[in-house]
């Protein structure tokens, strides 16, 4: 093989985890190759997944504010509010283009040589591209991230029964749209269509959504989407679906019950799976579990030699963010650094209205480790910058150890929460105590000052709540 051909370093998979390690391997001077079959880098995050739902989240809640809300703000608006979805997708889809082209002048600037195409380990180093090209590397980065989970008796077709790829890109707004699953895919897109005018059905098989939230948490968010016109079952597992009068149903189980909902467009929201087809694990000897993640070390290795694995392919939550630091990570272990990553304090975002985010254990998983907490809330209602800024729905929780006063956790319930968390997840990264967010000077007025009185509640110290 030439010698252009033959790397340092090979990282096969261009989203968040595998061209941030590409960037982070590139400054540490090794010479490195990322191979992506997309044409655009960024993966499923900036292609079709966190940045374009974001994008289409941002613009409905616009719509939503002129439609409904403008008018009790004062702002009146002569004629209908109408919604142009042509102009919508493409304002995403411009995003979408100036957010991967941003990446891909990043690779190219930082020297990194990209490959074009299915990337395939052969062995002894060695991968495949498209079956056409080859190249080689010392250390090789598997980074080929997730899918959506199909259910077995309702497969994706693209245009009826779609998974959130599709759900991006509607060409008109549904009129009943069925989402099954209450995780973050199924409660943002819900949110989408909602704001458009879709008449939302959330099917969920838990007894509570956003299952990963604390109870109070997920209480307080289905009251919220409840009141803004979503209907939400719980405790409702989907079974299939039958026509009715000619209309496609979903059939679910609720409480031993059938329960039919008639549906323009269903979003299958179940869960994502590790994306590793035909990528040649058995030429090098790798097997992933039963649930398709490959195993790995505390340093990314797998059980072949000289090929680590990071992102939604190995366990931990499968969040972008996550995925970027096991880059960063990898990437400086590989250069013979110090990599590392704190999975203790890895912020979780569902971007609703309002936005949930939390980070550490929740008060239930802290009592199920045996570990004594004391906890401290405070309502956005009384909080000055909430009331005048309509945002009063949410509410602030920090749990901390009883003995030490540590922070083990926090969840923010509110507009802007995404940006809020990170001041909780700073505060652990440190090892900080209730005592020191409450004790931390906040500018006011602002929401953020919740998080501060949650701090304080903590110790029955809260100034503005009993
Ligand atoms: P999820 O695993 O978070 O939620 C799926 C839900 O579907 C679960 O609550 C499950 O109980 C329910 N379910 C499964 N089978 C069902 C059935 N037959 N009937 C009714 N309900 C059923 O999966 P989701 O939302 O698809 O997300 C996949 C991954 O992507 C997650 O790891 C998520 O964290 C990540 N993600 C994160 C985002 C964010 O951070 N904002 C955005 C999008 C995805």
């Amino acid at each position: 093989m030439s010698d252009k051909n033959s790397f340092d370093v090979a990282v096969i998979g261009g989203g968040p985890g595998g061209y941030v390690a590409a960037i982070r391997c590139a400054q540490l001077g090794l010479k490195t190759a990322l191979v992506e079959k997309r044409k655009a880098l960024g993966g499923t995050c900036l292609n079709i997944g966190c940045i374009p739902s974001k994008a289409l989240l941002h613009t409905s809640e616009q719509f939503l504010f002129a439609k409904k809300h403008a008018k009790e703000s004062g702002v009146e608006i002569s004629g209908d509010v109408s919604l142009n979805l042509d102009t919508v997708m493409k304002k995403k889809d411009k995003v979408v283009k100036q957010l991967t082209g941003g990446v891909d002048m990043l690779v190219k600037k930082r020297g990194i040589t990209r490959f074009n195409g299915h990337g395939k380990l052969l062995g002894d180093g060695k991968i495949s591209v498209d079956e056409k090209d080859e190249l080689s590397a010392k250390h090789i980065i598997l980074a080929t991230g997730s899918v959506p989970v199909e259910l077995p008796f309702m497969k994706f077709d693209g245009e009826t029964i779609v998974s959130s790829d599709h759900a991006l890109s509607f060409d008109k707004v549904p009129e009943e749209f069925v989402v099954i699953g209450a995780g973050a895919i199924g409660l943002e897109l819900g949110s989408v269509w909602s704001r458009y005018g879709s008449k939302v059905t959330v099917l969920e098989f838990l007894p509570k959504i956003a299952a990963g939230s604390d109870d109070d948490v997920s209480k307080f968010l289905e009251r919220c989407f409840k009141k803004q016109g979503m209907t939400i079952h719980t405790e409702t597992k989907v079974t299939g679906s039958k026509e009715i009068d000619g209309k496609l149903n979903v059939v679910a189980e609720k409480k031993g019950k059938e329960i039919t909902v008639p549906a323009d467009k269903v979003l299958v929201a179940v869960g994502r799976k590790p994306y590793t087809e035909n990528l040649g694990l058995d030429k090098v000897g790798i097997e992933p579990d039963k649930r398709g993640f490959i195993e790995i070390d505390d340093h990314f290795k797998t059980s072949a030699d000289g090929v680590y694995a990071i992102g939604d392919i190995v366990r931990g939550p499968m969040l972008a963010h996550k995925a970027e630091e096991e880059g960063v990570a990898i990437a400086e272990m590989i250069a013979g650094k110090a990599g590392h990553v704190n999975y203790d304090v890895i912020p979780g975002v569902i971007y609703t209205e309002p936005e949930v985010a939390t980070v550490g254990l929740t008060e239930a998983q802290a009592k199920e480790k045996d570990i004594k907490v004391k906890v401290g809330k405070f309502p956005l209602a009384a909080n000055g910058r909430a009331i005048a800024s309509d945002a009063t729905d949410g509410m602030v929780k920090i749990i901390a150890c009883a003995e030490t006063d540590k922070i083990l956790g926090g969840q923010v319930v509110a507009k802007g929460a995404s940006e809020m968390i990170a001041e909780i997840v700073t505060h652990m990264e440190y090892g900080g105590s209730a005592e020191d967010l409450g004790r931390t000077v906040h500018a006011h007025p602002t929401i953020s000052e919740s998080i501060k009185e949650a701090g304080l509640a903590v110790d029955g110290a809260a100034i503005h709540s009993l």
